[in-house]
């Protein structure tokens, strides 16, 4: 890789403030000074800027217990985001994977890498996404058979895909879908007539929110996790 590029993947430079501080001589590869942008570093390679060696970032993947409170967007002017609980370096080039609503909880993925994030929340790839549900009134059995054949949405042209619910208690239930629509879970639970009370995300795919993980925390994904979304 040119070392411009090798600056840029480890800091928050740009690609022409990279360039520039290499031809201000504050670069080193193994400790010899070098001014060319368009040098070639190997893994091998101890590149130091300003005297502190600097380490490629890479793409991250990361898994959030979102609290209520916060929101998924990068910046709000009444609420804090969900950003603000991660310590990581380069938090600007992070987004969410989708959006949960201020009052919901549960899983959020966190990633640079839009292709990723893409695939996930693309209505294309139908990816399953588990959110536990509390609602104000009792949730009727004639529910499921209603979710399993899709609902329409108010001011919608096309029902919601097939989504499977499962009945834990009264009022509370597991619902999967495989789409994303704006509010979506709460707008279904609207279409048969209740409100929902209180929303979980607790499943992305096969990735579950871990049990130990609590409300505000945060994981990078391991490989293993990576495969459970099917996509790495
Ligand atoms: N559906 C909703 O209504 N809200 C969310 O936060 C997620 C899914």
């Amino acid at each position: 890789m040119r070392l411009d590029k090798f600056v840029c993947e480890s800091t928050d430079l740009t690609r022409s403030q990279a360039g520039k501080v290499i031809r201000q001589g504050l670069v080193t590869i193994n400790g010899t000074l070098v001014k060319q942008a368009a040098l070639q570093v190997t893994a091998d390679d101890v590149v130091c800027l300003d005297e502190q060696q600097i380490n490629i970032i890479g793409k991250r993947y990361i898994m959030l217990h979102k609290p209520a409170g916060y929101v998924c967007s990068t910046s709000d002017p009444d609420h804090p985001t969900v950003f603000t609980l991660l310590d990581e370096p380069l938090l600007e080039r992070l987004h969410t994977v989708g959006r949960l609503d201020l009052d919901t909880t549960g899983l959020v993925l966190i990633t640079d890498d839009g292709q990723w994030s893409h695939r996930i929340s693309s209505p294309k790839h139908h990816v399953a996404k588990t959110y536990r549900v509390w609602t104000a009134d009792p949730i009727p059995v004639s529910a499921i058979a209603q979710f399993e054949q899709g609902v329409m949405l108010r001011s919608e042209a096309s029902p919601t895909l097939p989504a499977q619910l499962e009945l834990i208690g009264e009022k509370e239930a597991l619902l999967t879908i495989q789409e994303g629509r704006y509010h979506q879970v709460k707008r279904m639970f609207a279409a048969i007539g209740n409100k929902v009370e209180q929303l979980h995300r607790e499943k992305i795919a096969a990735l579950q929110l871990p049990d130990d993980l609590m409300e505000g925390e945060y994981r990078v994904l391991t490989q293993h996790q990576l495969q459970l979304l099917g996509l790495k």
